[in-house]
């Protein structure tokens, strides 16, 4: 990432967007892919990696436990130490959410972990007692001291059974790393069916692992007593597919998404047939196309499969032009409606009740200065700045790159007025 660290999307709409744009490797997915080599000494792999500013955090990080961690292009190698330091702190987890994933790893192999909090951010409280009940199931003592969560099992954990209150797609990550190296069985019910868990499971089984039911609501593995570094390719990014999926509806385009899987995305990509598109499977991917303005679509955000909570803005914004009233109720992160007063600044017509958004779309919005909450949010607004009348300004882009490798330059090489300020 050498271009300004915190970038204005200056976006002059409106644009019909045409082209065809190449999905990445996700980075949901990569970075836990980053944080399980922990569990095997030695050189791990994964290739297909996002060139984004989250990846690079999570090699700090690894790097501040004592790995190795070295990029060539889109393939990152994590060279793990016989005794990783079992100290994740504050200064680099305060930065990036997704380093909690060490947690399970370095419990379950070095008997201890001690990890900080991550903290809440823009979309809402993100908790850790599922992630805490669930090691403490495992037999860790396991309890949130000074700000850094303390799991502790000098003897190594034992396989149990766990219930999930949410089919949380951390706490199942976390636990499933964890139970890899138990002593016996783990049952984890109510587990997320996402498919970077899938993703995920499949990397622990090339080091060795023995997981069964990934992809379902029950994940059984059977530890084992130690694994093996290996490597892994990861899976096509569902969210920027989606991105992009949502953008050739709201600027009446047509985008070939290469490299997206259809199937990760089947509720998300039916609401769009919905509101109008013509979704075809081409070679190696998908095509969008939307001859007409938008129909106004209701969603339900949930867990997969699920209408995803990270595309909640893009069909906020979809609806905010598109031809009648809307409902979108978020049901995974309470706080997740704080941009929708910056679309309100482009004159969206939205009032929030709670966990329901409603949605008068108009003609046009019109551009405006306003400013990025998240990294969904920013991809979000800088879609209705394609479909508003003058110019936009994206502030806090940073949020942007954390999410979408060459945001602007796959826009512009769409057809869109996009520069990075
Ligand atoms: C991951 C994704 C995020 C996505 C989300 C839901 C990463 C880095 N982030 O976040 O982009 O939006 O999944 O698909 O992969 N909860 C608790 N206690 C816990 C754990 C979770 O109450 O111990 C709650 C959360 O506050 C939230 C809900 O459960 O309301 C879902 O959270 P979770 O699935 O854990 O999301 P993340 O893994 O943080």
């Amino acid at each position: 990432m050498s271009e300004s660290a915190n970038p204005t999307f200056r976006v002059e709409g409106p644009t019909r967007l045409q082209g065809t744009v190449k999905i990445s490797g996700a980075k949901n997915s990569a970075l836990k892919l980053m944080a399980v080599t922990l569990l095997a000494p030695g050189k791990s792999t994964i290739h297909n990696v996002p060139d984004i500013a989250d990846v690079h955090i999570m090699g700090e990080l690894l790097t501040s436990l004592g790995c190795a961690v070295t990029f060539d292009g889109a393939t990152v190698t994590v060279d793990v130490p016989e005794a990783p330091s079992v100290r994740a702190e504050y200064a680099l987890v305060r930065k990036l959410r997704a380093s909690i994933n060490v947690l399970g790893p370095l419990v379950t192999r070095m008997g201890r972990a001690e990890v900080a909090m991550p903290g809440g951010d823009a979309i809402g409280s993100r908790g850790l007692d599922f992630h805490i009940a669930g090691l403490r199931d495992l037999g860790a003592a396991a309890h949130a001291e000074h700000g850094y969560v303390i799991a502790e099992a000098p003897d190594g954990l034992i396989g149990a059974a766990i219930e999930l209150k949410f089919p949380s797609v951390g706490a199942t990550e976390n636990l499933m790393t964890a139970a890899v190296l138990a002593k016996g069985q783990t049952v984890i019910d109510n587990a997320a069916r996402e498919p970077d868990i899938v993703d995920l499971g499949n990397f622990l089984i090339a080091m060795g692992a023995k997981i069964e039911g990934l992809g379902s609501h029950t994940i059984s593995i059977e530890g084992v007593a130690s694994l093996s570094p290996a490597a892994h390719t990861t899976l096509p990014d569902r969210i920027v597919a989606g991105t992009w999926a949502f953008a050739a509806a709201m600027t009446r385009g047509e985008i070939t998404i290469e490299g997206g899987v259809a199937e990760h995305l089947e509720i998300p990509l039916d609401k769009l047939v919905a509101a109008g598109a013509v979704v075809t499977t081409v070679h190696n991917g998908f095509k969008v196309r939307m001859d007409r303005r938008p129909t106004a679509v209701d969603v339900s955000t949930l867990p997969y499969p699920g209408f995803p909570t990270d595309l909640q803005p893009m069909v906020i914004c979809l609806n905010a032009i598109a031809d009648g009233h809307a409902l979108v109720t978020e049901n995974v992160f309470e706080g997740r409606f704080m941009f929708v007063s910056e679309l309100q600044r482009l004159g969206a017509d939205i009032k929030v009740d709670g966990h329901h958004a409603s949605i008068t779309g108009l003609e046009v919005l019109s551009g405006a200065e306003v400013v990025a909450t998240d990294i969904r949010a920013g991809a979000g607004l800088v879609l209705a700045g394609l479909v508003s009348d003058g110019v936009t300004l994206v502030e806090e882009g940073h949020h942007i790159d954390r999410g979408y490798p060459n945001f602007a330059e796959n826009l512009c090489a769409l057809g869109a007025r996009v520069t990075r300020l």
